[in-house]
């Protein structure tokens, strides 16, 4: 069979293009511990009141510096515990963990690279070390209605 010169060019321009593509996709899509929008450990979003470690949302110490922070996210509140208020000394990891009652809404610690996807029926985590004192505002990132704006907690790193 021939295959004309041009063809040829045009062919393996086409498979090197596809390559580049794919390549650049996958890596992209995983950069910098980015996780796709696929959560895998499931709750019920209606018993969340009656299912640990959700009926007990607030801060946890396990370990020297090493923490757990449970948050319920609803219209239009983060229920981290009974303060708004969470604080840790500097150089602590906090890992958060959360889940929504309602819609889906974001969760980003402002400064820091902790961003994720709060999702009913999901739990998500994501894990950040504060090294540098001072507040980090916790928002949704997420568009989830009216009080969209008035979701927020706040991270205290304290020396
Ligand atoms: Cu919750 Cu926007």
């Amino acid at each position: 069979m021939h295959i004309h010169k041009y063809e040829k060019i045009w062919l393996l321009f086409g498979i090197i293009s596809l390559l580049a593509f794919t390549v650049t996709i996958g890596v992209s899509a995983f950069y910098m511990g980015n996780q796709p929008p696929s959560c895998l450990v499931t709750v019920d979003p209606t018993k969340l009141d009656t299912t640990a470690p959700f009926d007990q949302p607030g801060l946890k110490q396990v370990g020297e510096k090493d923490y757990e922070l449970v948050i319920v996210a609803s219209a239009f509140n983060y229920d981290v515990g009974p303060e708004k208020v969470i604080q840790v000394p500097v150089g602590s990891k906090i890992n958060f963990i959360g889940t929504t009652k309602d819609v889906i809404h974001g969760f980003e610690v402002a400064g820091t690279n902790a961003n994720m996807m709060l999702e009913p029926g999901y739990i998500n985590t994501v894990e950040t070390t504060f090294n540098k004192p001072g507040k980090y505002t916790i928002v949704c990132n997420e568009y989830c209605g009216l009080g969209h704006h008035l979701m927020f907690a706040t991270v205290e790193v304290v020396e």
